[in-house]
């Protein structure tokens, strides 16, 4: 297995580590170092005790303008300054909020990502994206601030809560959808065996090489992550970021975006099945009743940042082949939503 993973990018490069547990926090100053985590993980991981720490109550919510604003408060109320590293120690949610602070406290300071959650590590602490939520939209402020450096230890994965764990498996499949035809049955055999390790270095090194062709997400290459990701940030955003977890929606998303692909011709029933199955096997959710609402979900994707006065989205072919495609009618959205709804709802 690869134990580390190097990232070009714009500004320079950064590299993925695998460590072990005694080497996640190794060569931090206490007068450098901002702590960023969650209520969660601080009871789960032992913090170095002369650290700087804030903690926040964990969820999808945190990633607000108002938990932000307390970060920069906290930034500057604790002496950051533009030598400051800002640690961001959590999930995605943590990952992301830590980020954008990072991004923009004094127009930018150092940040190091200590995924601790699946989905964390095999997305979002690698690549740059940094952000919040608003009303309007999931992830809809943000910024490009690549990390410093990325430390992943897949034993804290050992103490994560089952569901958390499946959540991060929507993230995992959806690259064995999206990238290299045989990577499917890879990932779900470590999967199979616990080899978390695995998974997570392959999930890696597949997002390292999309992030570093299309690092702003300017030729469409990079908008392949987001499989599932027009329809799933939609219906987060529709449930104010509660009742699914992000990998939850995801799920939801990748089955109802397969479903539309299959209607416009880009991919078989059969890949449909084998999208939808592989979903279910691994205890993850393929509907829920806010497809209902197909008026509020449409109009959230029309706020989506792949959206230009039509909706987009990255829809599979075979497994393995992914690519963006623009203007897909709402009528067929609309009528797509309906018929998932009639087979699922009871
Ligand atoms: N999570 C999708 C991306 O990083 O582009």
């Amino acid at each position: 297995m690869k134990t580390s993973e190097t990232i070009n990018h714009q500004r320079g490069s950064y590299s993925v580590q695998f460590v072990e547990l005694g080497e996640l926090f190794s060569g931090f100053s206490k007068e450098s170092a901002y702590l960023i985590t969650d209520q969660n993980v601080a009871t789960k991981i032992q913090i170095p005790a002369e650290l700087k720490v804030l903690t926040l109550p964990p969820g999808e919510t945190t990633k607000s303008l108002e938990f932000y604003s307390l970060c920069l408060d906290w930034l500057s109320k604790n002496g950051a300054n533009r030598k400051s590293t800002i640690i961001a120690l959590g999930g995605g949610v943590i990952g992301d909020l830590a980020g954008f602070a990072a991004a923009t406290y004094m127009r930018g300071v150092a940040l190091v990502m200590i995924p601790t959650s699946l989905l964390a590590m095999v997305d979002s602490s690698v690549g740059g994206k940094v952000g919040i939520d608003t009303e309007f939209g999931k992830n809809l402020v943000g910024s490009f601030w690549p990390p410093k450096e990325v430390r992943i230890c897949p034993q804290v994965l050992e103490s994560l809560p089952k569901r958390h764990l499946r959540n991060g498996l929507a993230e995992v499949l959806k690259y064995g959808f999206i990238m290299v035809p045989g990577l499917l049955q890879s990932l779900q055999k470590w999967i199979k065996d616990g080899d978390y390790a695995s998974v997570a270095a392959a999930c890696i090194h597949c997002k390292a090489q999309v992030v570093q062709e299309d690092e702003f997400e300017t030729s469409g290459r990079r908008a392949i992550l987001n499989f599932g990701h027009t329809v799933g940030h939609a219906i987060e955003s529709h449930l104010h970021y509660q009742d699914l977890l992000h990998g939850e929606a995801i799920s939801i998303g990748m089955v109802v975006e397969c479903y539309l692909a299959e209607k416009l011709g880009t991919c078989s029933a059969e890949t449909f099945n084998v999208v939808q199955q592989t979903l279910q096997s691994h205890g993850l959710p393929i509907w829920h009743p806010a497809l209902a609402n197909s008026e509020g979900l449409i109009k959230l994707m029309k706020q989506d940042k792949k959206a230009d006065h039509t909706i987009n989205m990255s829809l599979i072919g075979d497994i393995g082949v992914c690519k963006l495609v623009r203007g897909i009618p709402e009528d067929l959205i609309k009528a797509s939503l309906f018929e998932i709804n009639k087979k699922n709802a009871s």
